[in-house]
């Protein structure tokens, strides 16, 4: 069953195809990072304007590149949530209007449960259940997974998300955007030297980074960090310090058999390795460009829903703040 996986929930236009929600046979990513580093952060209505020129031709390219035409195509999978309205509008209904023209059926992918479904792509035997850490620019979420589509939310965070957290700490450390790629490179040549609070939050699965970006951002204007290099080896540390300890709590407690690591944050050396050894569960995570935001782990979700007969009509609509669960 081949699959075109269709993307477009924040600043990356992307399509891909996949087979039988496994083989990557194309996966193509427009990425407008660059002109959103200008502003500092995404600005929604450029992001809009940008996937509107993007999304034919990024199509087109990940059809020819797998070799599909529109009649070997057996289903569209596309983000409709969570993200940002303007940005997702362009992907669904472009997915529509191809559904309509073509007569191929549709499904609607949760964005966040997309990025779970990377784990997936080259990958065949994940035994459940799982315990899913999705990490990313918006959400931080510890789910307990049962079986395919079936979630338990264990914990999310009460202020920033964890990649939220690194943008924040990049923009105060003056280390440019987006933060995660930059904290990360910085830490390379430092020591975590500089002592920040952890949130554990006792009895809870939930997260909070607000406190230690707070912390970081007083140590800055009171002139009491050694360098950037060191504040960010300290940031990256902490965030996965709190990262690690709380998914491998929550995967011992619900006597889970496999932890799998998903989102943008998920690319960090430091968290891959340090989750990966302190783990005695068994460790998933997908190769760094398949955990930032991409359109292959979309078809991949779509693969099992439609083996589960979840398919959507066309009146399939975005919701910007779409749930897991
Ligand atoms: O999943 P994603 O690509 O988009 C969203 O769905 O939000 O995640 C983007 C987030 C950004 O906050 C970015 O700074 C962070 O992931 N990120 C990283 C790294 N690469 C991306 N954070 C830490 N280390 C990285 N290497
Ligand atoms: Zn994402």
């Amino acid at each position: 069953m081949k699959i075109l996986g269709v993307e477009t929930s924040c600043d990356e236009t992307a399509a891909a195809v996949v087979e039988d929600g496994v083989r990557i046979l194309s996966n193509q990513i427009a990425s407008q990072v660059e002109i959103h580093a200008r502003y500092g952060g995404i600005v929604p209505e450029v992001a809009s304007r940008q996937h509107i020129l993007a999304i034919i031709p990024i199509i087109r390219q990940a059809m020819t590149e797998a070799k599909v035409t529109w009649d070997n195509l057996d289903g569209i999978a596309v983000t409709a949530g969570p993200g940002l309205a303007g940005s997702l509008l362009v992907g669904a209904n472009m997915a529509k209007a191809i559904a309509l023209a073509r007569r191929v059926p549709i499904t609607a992918v949760n964005h966040l449960e997309g990025h779970i479904y990377a784990n997936w792509l080259d990958n065949h035997d994940i035994d459940f259940p799982a315990v899913c850490l999705i990490v990313s620019g918006g959400h931080s979420d510890l789910v307990l997974m049962r079986g395919h589509g079936d979630y338990v939310v264990l914990g999310r965070t009460r202020d920033d998300a964890a990649g939220e957290a690194f943008d924040k700490a990049a923009r105060i450390l003056g280390l440019g955007y987006p933060g995660g790629p930059a904290i990360e490179q910085a830490a390379i040549n430092g020591t975590a030297s500089v002592k920040l609070p952890r949130a554990w939050l006792e009895g809870s699965h939930d997260f909070s980074f607000s406190g230690v970006k707070s912390a970081l951002l007083r140590l800055v204007e009171g002139g009491k960090i050694p360098s950037k290099t060191d504040a960010a080896a300290s940031f990256q540390q902490a965030i996965v310090d709190v990262l690690v300890a709380k998914t491998v709590a929550a995967a011992k407690e619900h006597r889970v058999r496999q932890i799998l690591l998903a989102g943008g944050v998920a690319s960090n050396k430091l968290l891959r390795r340090r989750l990966t050894t302190d783990s005695p569960i068994p460790v998933l995570i997908p190769e760094p460009v398949l955990c930032t935001d991409n359109a292959a782990m979309i078809a991949a979700c779509g693969y099992y829903r439609f083996q589960a007969g979840k398919t959507s009509g066309l009146d399939l609509d975005v919701v910007a703040g779409l749930k897991l669960a």
